[in-house]
């Protein structure tokens, strides 16, 4: 099939290399000609574990290019794959996706689907339609349907080949029979509903995945009060098939351009309709609050951090992506930085998208090493593998102070009780090896 994706971030061009590792003929928009010259050239602008080099297997089903309406004339398929960022009162603005569909009506001359892949507010889909069709520059017929994403940043190509289910929203069974030939190929159960019940798949699908994060980070907050420990009150409750193992790792809280946004978007979307999603409401809540947990555990050791040296060990808001958008480090580090601390941080992939917004305050390391050497205290922020298998008696060696807070859990306690340590973790007994100056 002939099909266009409009936008390359992590949803369009995971969505469009995938669909052409699956045969199809596929074209790629995106308004930003540097990024063009680049994938043409087979260089992936984002960093996705497997992205890069399936685009190099597909390349000649691959095309890319900042001319939409050669893209959209004669697609069969046309997906909407751009950004619906958040606007400052928590709704999701919705103008790339509208831009779009603009561009599509100015542009499409035969019969066509467009897919919306973008997680957009429940009814978005219907204006979509209703803006294609009364701007159509040509009397030709075009349906519109929701196939929502369930991709995660860091697995995004696997989760995408491998996706658990392809949900699809349309009005028209029409529609639906192209999206199924579309999919053939994957190994998935397929839902086929309608168009808002797809649209709120999407949400309900996030903020419930939110809502357990928060959920178990509240339990975590609880352990650390009385005294029990949260990953083996999780592994306990785990192994019950209705509430499962994945999803209930304690820490500082979720970030990223999704749950942050989605959780928010449909809160905003409820009480527009006089409504309140008290669920949401409440992981949105315990998140903000969480965010904040490492800096609030600090000051059991110091009163202010004016003048000590801290690490920083992790920048992005999960590991396997440089992706930044709602990291905690973007909140923690700037209370760090005004209460008078020396920064120096380290992270794999993430440093060059840290320092455009911290290009001088912050002091960036290529080494473990280099960024514990003569700290105070050290903030672990992202569970990077590298982090998981560092040589714990390091941090003592290194350190001035080995005071380590953990925001993530990476180490197991019998481990870190044989290091000469204090360390401090979400929902565990803090082990205080150490005899602490306090400053
Ligand atoms: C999330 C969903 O997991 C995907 O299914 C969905 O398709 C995607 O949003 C989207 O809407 O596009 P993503 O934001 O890439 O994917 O990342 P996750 O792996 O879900 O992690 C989100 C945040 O939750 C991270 O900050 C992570 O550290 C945190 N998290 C995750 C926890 O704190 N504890 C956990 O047990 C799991």
């Amino acid at each position: 099939m002939k099909i266009a994706v409009a936008g390359t971030g992590y949803v369009g061009l995971v969505t469009g290399v995938c669909l052409a590792e699956n045969g199809h003929s596929v074209t790629c928009v995106d308004i930003d000609d540097k990024k063009v010259a680049l994938m043409e050239s087979g260089i992936s602008p984002i960093y996705e574990p497997g992205l890069e080099e399936l685009m190099n297997n597909n390349m000649e089903r691959l095309h890319f290019t900042t001319d939409y309406q050669a893209a959209y004339k004669d697609a069969d398929v046309i997906f909407i794959g751009v950004g619906t960022p958040e606007k400052p009162d928590g709704s999701a603005n919705l103008s790339y996706v509208y831009g779009v569909a603009e561009q599509i009506a100015a542009s499409i001359e035969k019969e066509c689907v467009v897919v919306v892949k973008s997680t957009v507010p429940i009814g978005t889909n219907d204006k979509i339609e209703n803006l294609i069709k009364s701007q159509l520059k040509h009397d030709v017929n075009v349906y519109v349907a929701s196939n929502p994403e369930f991709l995660s940043q860091g697995t995004a190509v696997k989760d995408t080949l491998h996706t658990s289910r392809i949900v699809i929203g349309v009005e028209e069974e029409a529609a639906g029979e192209t999206l199924k030939e579309v999919y053939k190929n994957f190994d998935a159960p397929i839902v086929v509903t309608n168009r808002k019940s797809a649209e709120m798949i999407k949400y309900a699908s996030n903020d419930f995945l939110a809502l357990k994060i928060s959920f178990i980070n509240e339990i975590a907050n609880l352990c650390e009060i009385i005294g029990a420990d949260i990953e083996d009150v999780a592994l306990g409750m785990g192994y019950d098939v209705r509430i499962g193992n994945k999803f209930l790792n304690a820490g500082i809280g979720y970030g990223g351009s999704c749950f942050p946004k989605d959780t928010k978007a449909l809160h905003w979307l409820a009480n527009f309709h006089d409504y309140e999603l008290k669920t949401v409401k409440a992981a949105i809540d315990v998140n903000e609050n969480q965010k904040l947990k490492l800096i609030k555990k600090s000051r059991k050791y110091f009163d202010s951090l004016k003048g000590l040296n801290v690490a920083v060990l992790g920048l992005t808001f999960k590991p396997g992506t440089d992706d930044l958008r709602e990291a905690p480090t973007l909140v923690n580090i700037p209370l760090m930085l005004e209460d008078g601390a020396n920064v120096k941080a380290w992270d794999p992939i993430g440093i060059d998208n840290f320092r455009k917004v911290h290009p001088e305050d912050v002091t960036y390391c290529y080494s473990i090493e280099e960024t514990l050497k003569d700290a105070d205290v050290c903030f672990i922020f992202t569970e990077w593998d590298q982090l998981k298998h560092f040589d714990l008696t390091k941090y003592s060696k290194l350190m001035k102070n080995p005071i380590v807070i953990d925001g993530r859990n990476c180490y197991d306690l019998e481990s870190v009780k044989k290091a000469n340590m204090v360390y401090d973790s979400i929902g565990r007994e803090t082990i205080h090896n150490l005899e602490v100056s306090l400053i």
